[in-house]
């Protein structure tokens, strides 16, 4: 939690910037027709959940609702799902989602991971997929998150592993040509991740400290393969990195960078398709 007025306003300052950042790309992250990589994690984190029927499932930065969607499935009808996000471009769109396909079990609303303003003992399940890194305070999430939580509830998130530094080059070829250096030279220390969450042992570290138990992380490789460059290019544009990194580029430069990028994409390719590896990273962690 920040301390001081000074800390406070960079908090706010930082969770503008999220909100920004994700509205900008609401209307494609993740959407039925090319969010296939953030669906797989989703289920990936539902199914580590171990959610049952009826259970009350709380997802946290719930975006175009890859987990969400997932978990209302798998607690059914006697249960629901609620989602709450900074970003109130994703709220919306996920909300009109859940209109189109008639959905009854789920909910979202803008809120703040935290601090989600529901009474304690509110949920049997609390939900982060990709969100844990990226959120200012990573502490008071789940600080928030233990107690929302009933005795026995259990916690899941994803995050990354180590990223595989080939796939680096390009966005590296990129934002050779962004303006603010410094904010890339920030991104590539930290992975574009908080350095809090960089190791298992530090995840667990901070899950002791908010009170969790069980603590278990498991990484998995996920393999996602793309049509060629343009594929590529349009995830990264689609995604979070977009506001991080790519608008730090210019509109006059941006073909030169995308050019620059595609370079170095060509000497990823096999036998004229491009492959690539994810280090995906599940924790999951129980309320005693
Ligand atoms: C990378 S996206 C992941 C979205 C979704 N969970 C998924 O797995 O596809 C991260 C989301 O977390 C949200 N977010 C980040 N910090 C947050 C916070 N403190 N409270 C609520 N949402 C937050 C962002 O606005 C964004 O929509």
């Amino acid at each position: 939690m920040p301390t001081t007025a000074e800390q406070a306003k960079q908090s706010a300052r930082r969770k503008a910037a999220i909100a920004h950042g994700f509205d900008l790309v609401a209307e494609v992250y993740g959407a039925p027709d090319s969010g296939a990589f953030v669906r797989r994690l989703g289920a990936g984190l539902v199914r580590r959940a171990r959610l049952r029927p009826g259970d009350r499932v709380l997802d946290l930065g719930c975006g175009r609702g890859a987990v969400l969607f997932a978990a209302a499935e798998a607690v059914g009808p006697d249960g629901y799902a609620v989602g709450i996000d900074l970003s109130p471009g994703m709220v919306h769109a996920t909300a009109a989602e859940i209109g189109a396909q008639r959905l009854r079990n789920l909910v979202v609303r803008v809120g703040d991971a935290e601090d989600p303003g529901f009474p304690s003992g509110s949920f049997e399940a609390v939900l982060a997929g990709l969100m844990l890194f990226i959120t200012p305070d990573p502490a008071a999430v789940l600080g928030s998150a233990h107690r929302l939580l009933v005795p026995g509830g259990r916690f899941a998130m994803t995050s990354f592993g180590p990223a595989d530094p080939a796939w680096e080059r390009p966005v590296r070829a990129a934002l050779a040509f962004a303006d603010q250096q410094q904010s890339v030279r920030e991104w590539s220390t930290n992975k574009g991740g908080n350095p809090l969450l960089d190791t298992p042992e530090q995840i667990a570290d901070l899950f002791e400290q908010a009170g969790f138990d069980q603590i278990e992380t498991v990484d998995e490789e996920d393999v996602a393969t793309y049509t060629g460059p343009e594929e590529w290019w349009a995830s990264v544009w689609n995604s979070g990195r977009r506001a991080a990194l790519l608008e730090l580029i210019p509109d006059e430069r941006r073909e030169d960078a995308r050019k620059a990028a595609f370079a170095e994409l060509a000497s990823l390719e096999v036998d004229g398709g491009l492959t690539r590896r994810t280090t995906v990273r599940y924790t999951t962690a129980t309320r005693g």
